[in-house]
């Protein structure tokens, strides 16, 4: 059995990776600071801004009960850490930024120091500039993709992006395999009831480029990213196929967008963000294209 150590598994799309990795044979800690409901899963109450607690929290024991024949800790297959502040506006500017960077920082120390092997954290689409800007702002181009110089303009997005560094920097110095997944619009199986609305108002959307990843897709990706080995530092952005709205891309881009410049030939419905490279090279396949769940009205 793999374990993994899994911080802000009590959120919005923590609940679901952990779930799909329970489902995949993982054993699963959850560190965060709020208890998950799920039977399979133990939280263990750190907090990921106190070093001490994290280095004591990585290196302590994963099973389920006190009362468990053994609790000495074992080996540790990967940590994904997804606890943050995932916005701007929920805390002051300086507190997204502090316990985003400074989280990362002891999760991704921790961790190394520790000797495991694979670390996967949580980036952002916003750190390509445009959810969070001020005002409008068109990107240099689209599809938006790894290789994008990203330059934001808000505490949150600028968290990620130093987290981003932060794992390179550790990867290149212990070369451990530490991949930073840009998460785009998390949707869990509850959240298609809102699409129809959506499709009402595509212009609701636009700023984060009508992008979605569903949960338990999402929960592949990192699924995949702990079982692909020797990658070094990387970036993987986490999006589905398409947009989550019902008009074909390019009319989208004529109405949204019109300057921005388009590299390559982009579906009908192809998503502005792109997941070649998450395909390519984690062999990532879409299982919940919204299209199963809800019925386009355009
Ligand atoms: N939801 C999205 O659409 C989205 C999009 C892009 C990136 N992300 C990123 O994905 C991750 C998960 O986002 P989410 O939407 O599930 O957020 P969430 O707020 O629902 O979950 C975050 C979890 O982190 C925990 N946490 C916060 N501070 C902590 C601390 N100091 N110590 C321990 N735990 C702490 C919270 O208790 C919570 O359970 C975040 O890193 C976020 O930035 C989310």
């Amino acid at each position: 059995m793999k374990r993994v150590i899994f911080t802000g598994g009590s959120g919005k799309a923590g609940r679901h990776v952990v779930q799909h990795l329970v489902e995949h044979g993982y054993r699963v800690l959850n560190l965060d600071t709020k208890p998950l409901d799920n039977p399979n899963v133990r939280t263990l109450i750190t907090d990921i801004t106190d070093s001490g607690q994290v280095f004591n929290a990585l290196s302590s024991y994963t099973g389920l009960h006190e009362f468990d024949a053994d609790l000495r800790p074992e080996k540790i297959d990967a940590v994904v850490h997804f606890a943050a502040i995932p916005r701007i506006m929920i805390t002051p500017d300086n507190e997204v930024y502090r316990i985003n960077v400074m989280g990362t920082y002891n999760i991704i120390e921790a961790a190394v120091k520790l000797g495991i092997p694979k670390v996967i954290i949580a980036s952002s689409e916003t750190t390509y500039g445009i959810v969070f800007a001020n005002g409008h702002r068109d990107p240099e181009y689209f599809p938006l993709d790894e290789e994008y110089p990203v330059d934001p303009m808000d505490s949150y997005a600028l968290s990620k992006i130093c987290n981003e560094k932060t794992a390179q920097a550790f990867a290149r110095r212990s070369g451990t395999d530490i991949y930073a997944i840009r998460i785009g619009n998390v949707i869990e199986p509850n959240e298609y009831a809102l699409f129809p609305g959506w499709f009402a108002k595509p212009e609701f959307r636009r700023r984060i480029a009508w992008s979605y990843i569903d949960a338990r897709d999402l929960g592949q990706i990192v699924r995949l990213g702990i079982e692909t080995d020797g990658l070094g530092f990387q970036v993987f952005n986490a999006v589905n196929d398409d947009t989550s709205s019902d008009l074909p891309t390019a009319e989208l881009l004529r109405r949204y967008y019109p300057q921005v410049a388009v590299k390559g030939e982009l579906g009908e419905f192809e998503s502005l963000l792109s997941n070649k490279k998450t395909k390519e090279m984690l062999g990532f396949k879409e299982a919940h294209n919204w299209r199963k769940y809800v019925t386009p009205t355009s």
